[in-house]
């Protein structure tokens, strides 16, 4: 659509989750003028709902390179080392940088930080706050700071502004695409940026999160439709680990019928001693790995899904009564809140779990500064595929990368703007005639994605999946014979839209990695393959085929 008004700044957030909101603060003191837009207010997004914590050796006794051995297992064998190097020895240095901008982190009775272990750790190095509220603490703190600066003329926020494309200078003489040079956001607001405008600056960060929505259920909160991902694809960037999805091991399970954002049952409880018993009442984990309910999330959740099958069960239970009372609710204040809300008391009942979705490992192709392969398009969190992930993140990884790679990307900007190397464009606009999906298809779409490239996955039933999404009607917007409008471009069409192409590219993917890693698993090819051991890459060519 063409924009009605314009705005201009030297960098572009997209985004306010921890990656988003750490970026703009770092650029805000290095750059002259900063511009964040967030798809809903500021404190939304899925750090929001974060609980377990953020992971990094704090302890003494831990080290970075402990946290970098546990790192790369957990990503069987598809993380970039270099990427889990600088996460892991830089991340100490930014969760404390975090408290000097206002975190309560949980504490010990000596004042430092409290740490916990998770799935897949080593070590307890997990910093929580409130409990098990991390996400809203660390949001609360960074969302301040911003407020305190809103009037500061070098920073402005644009709140409830969906990203609709990513825009970009005149293509290379060889068809390569053009520099990013700003975005298209769609405003449902009061004020003077209302509906269709672009936002133009030297550098554009993407900071919009995961693709829960993607999916029939998932911990994600509705406004995790892969936005950024799929606008980035369009453009011309390049996506890598696509195939890559984590679902979480325990996921409040409440019946099938329950869709929509799920509530997660923190991976802390696990980790401070809570155990999976089968529906017979049997214990499992210990049969599977040496870590028994503590191995590696891929680990627990396809184990929980085997023993689901085994019994013919929809759910296995999570018993943390051994726990004690008084424990339990201080330590999992949110949860028990959540629970007690469907009448369940962890204290004294067995929480009935599934697997969910809750991660998308894979994203927009990046180097160790958040640089994706469109000169000026910088990704960050969890639409980022920096390579510290692989085929399955670690617990807790994801704050700290959001962290430590957008603290990397707003310096990097920050020395290009500064050096002259990021200079303004004017974005070329493209031809109007892009894919437009009917919100109404919107479940339609989940169901194809979530008995597709779901937590066990099949040739066939990928296959299926990718024939199913085909068939989905992409014009929308043209017009019948009659002149009728077939729905008019809305922020409900944009996002399905954008879930619409997310569950394409990542069948596709799936179906083209013929082995099981990490959070890929297919009932017909059900081993790791040496030959497998390599990141897939897929990007757009310029007639708009994968
Ligand atoms: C949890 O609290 O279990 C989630 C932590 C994470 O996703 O890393």
């Amino acid at each position: 659509p063409e924009p009605g008004w314009t705005v201009e700044a030297d960098a572009v957030v997209v985004g306010s989750g921890i990656a988003g909101l750490t970026a703009a603060l770092e650029l805000r003191t290095r750059v002259p003028r900063v511009l964040l837009v967030t798809k809903d207010i500021l404190a939304s997004g899925s750090t929001v709902w974060a609980q377990g914590g953020i992971a990094a050796a704090l302890d003494p006794s831990d080290s970075p390179s402990a946290h970098l051995q546990d790192t790369l297992v957990a990503g069987a064998g598809l993380c970039d080392p270099r990427a889990v190097e600088v996460l892991v020895t830089e991340g100490p240095a930014r969760v404390r940088e975090l408290v000097t901008r206002g975190a309560v982190f949980d504490t010990a009775s000596d004042g430092s930080i409290s740490l916990t272990r998770e799935g897949g750790h080593h070590a307890d190095r997990i910093a929580h706050a409130g409990g098990d509220a991390t996400g809203a603490e660390i949001s609360r703190a960074l969302v301040a700071q911003i407020e305190a600066v809103r009037e500061d003329p070098g920073i402005e926020v644009i709140e409830h502004a969906l990203v609709l494309d990513v825009l970009t200078g005149p293509p290379g003489p060889d068809g390569t695409p053009g520099h990013a040079c700003g975005v298209t956001l769609h405003v449902i607001g009061e004020g003077q940026r209302d509906g269709v405008g672009a936002a133009l600056g030297r550098a554009v960060v993407l900071a919009t999160g995961g693709i829960g929505q993607v999916y029939r259920s998932s911990t994600n909160p509705s406004q995790a439709t892969g936005d950024g991902i799929a606008a980035a694809l369009r453009a011309g960037a390049t996506l890598g680990d696509v195939e890559f999805v984590q679902f979480h091991p325990t996921v409040l399970w409440l019946g099938s019928g329950v869709k929509g954002q799920l509530t997660l049952v923190s991976e802390a409880v696990r980790g401070e001693g809570a155990l999976l018993l089968d529906t017979d009442g049997v214990r499992f984990m210990p049969d599977v790995h040496p870590m028994a309910e503590l191995a590696p999330r891929d680990v627990v959740a396809h184990a929980i899904v085997r023993r689901m099958k085994e019994t013919g069960s929809d759910h296995v239970w999570l018993d943390a009564r051994h726990l004690g009372d008084d424990f339990l609710r201080g330590r999992f204040p949110t949860i028990n809140e959540r629970l007690l809300e469907h009448g369940i008391d962890l204290t004294t009942d067995l929480v009935p779990v599934a697997p969910a979705q809750h991660y998308h490992s894979g994203g927009v192709v990046t180097d160790l500064v958040g640089r994706t392969s469109l000169p000026g398009l910088y990704a960050v969190g969890e639409v980022a595929c920096t390579g510290v992930h692989g085929a399955n993140r670690l617990a807790s990884n994801s704050l700290l990368e959001g962290l430590v790679f957008a603290t990397r990307a707003a310096r990097h900007i920050a020395e290009q703007v500064h050096q002259g190397a990021l200079p303004p464009l004017a974005p070329v606009q493209r031809p109007g005639d892009e894919a437009l999906v009917a919100a109404a298809s919107r479940a339609r779409v989940q169901r194809i994605a979530s008995d597709g490239p779901g937590p066990l996955r099949s040739g066939d039933g990928l296959r299926r999946a990718a024939d199913l999404l085909a068939a989905v009607p992409t014009d929308a917007h043209r017009r019948t014979d009659e002149g009728r409008l077939l729905a008019v471009p809305q922020v409900a069409e944009w996002e399905t839209t954008n879930v619409h192409q997310v569950a394409t590219v990542l069948t596709d993917a799936a179906l083209v990695r013929e082995e099981s890693r990490g959070g890929h698993a297919r009932s017909d090819f059900p081993d790791t393959e040496k030959a497998w051991q390599v990141r897939l890459e897929l990007s757009l060519d310029a007639d708009g085929t994968l």
